[in-house]
């Protein structure tokens, strides 16, 4: 027995669609009420729809009961402030688990390098149903950002760089890629991310909208890049070094900066949901 998954993400793990016209809708995540939901200090969080409703952004399996990333709760509170996208959000019509606005600070491409992480998306999901794949809607106008994924984590020559102008769609399989934003800034960048439950409904959503599974990368600095990769290298050898001299296992960390691989976003979302 195995997920239900789309063959579109087979080869490369993310689709970018058309794009939306982002400058039709009022800037409704001006209104959401944020919550603070980081360690890192850089990024808040808006549940649209959370495990039961309430304004918080814990994972559906840090619940009590728990469970997996679907059959979200919409936030009344939330919901009122941001009528087009909740709608957004249910555009493709598949069952929606986490649906939450990001706000994100201005980084560096070091930054998001140390930042790459895998989510947690399909804990408790039941074999047979959807595998959970995640949309991002980008909301402010960040041409000069990128969504940064990679295959493997530590090789840069799997990366794409998905840039993110207003009304950039693109679908991530956020859980078998490492990904994280690279936002230059100067002011905060927003993006809606709901989790989506693989099936026909998201098929035809995706096959409607021009679907590209590969793109080409914008360049990069490649002098740039490579002092970036050594920064981050560094930050992750002194932040083992730092835990290991608390007695701690670092491949899950102090729960203060989530880096273990596979647990950054189980539940705690810190560093870049992205
Ligand atoms: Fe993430």
């Amino acid at each position: 027995m195995s997920y239900v998954t789309l063959p579109i993400f087979d080869e490369t793990g993310y689709v970018v669609v058309d794009s939306y016209d982002q400058d039709q809708d009022p800037r409704e995540w001006q209104d959401l009420i944020y919550v603070d939901w980081k360690s890192s200090g850089d990024t808040r969080f808006s549940p649209i729809a959370s495990a039961y409703g309430d304004v918080e952004c814990d994972g559906f399996w840090n619940h009590t009961p728990a469970k997996t990333d679907k059959d979200g709760v919409w936030v009344p509170e939330n919901v009122e402030r941001a009528p087009r996208l909740t709608e957004r959000a249910q555009e493709p019509g598949a069952n929606v688990g986490r649906c939450r606005v990001i706000e994100l600070q201005p980084n560096t491409y070091a930054d998001a390098i140390y930042n790459l992480h895998r989510d947690d998306n399909n804990r408790l999901n039941v074999e047979g149903t959807g595998w959970i794949v995640r949309a991002f809607f980008n909301l402010t106008d960040n041409p000069d950002s990128m969504m940064i994924l990679r295959e493997d984590k530590d090789d840069p020559s799997t990366e794409t760089r998905v840039p993110l102008p207003a009304g950039a769609q693109v679908v991530i399989d956020t859980q078998r890629l490492y990904h994280a934003v690279w936002h230059p800034g100067p002011q905060p960048r927003y993006c809606l991310i709901t989790s989506l439950e693989s099936g026909p409904e998201l098929d035809t959503w995706i096959s409607a909208r021009n679907p590209v599974p590969r793109i080409e990368s914008p360049a990069i600095d490649p002098v740039m890049a490579q002092d970036a990769y050594d920064a981050a290298e560094a930050k992750r050898a002194a932040r083992a070094a730092a835990i290991a001299a608390q007695g701690k296992d670092p491949r899950f960390g102090d729960g203060s900066m989530a880096m273990a691989e596979d647990s950054v976003d189980s539940g705690m979302e810190v560093l870049s949901e992205a």
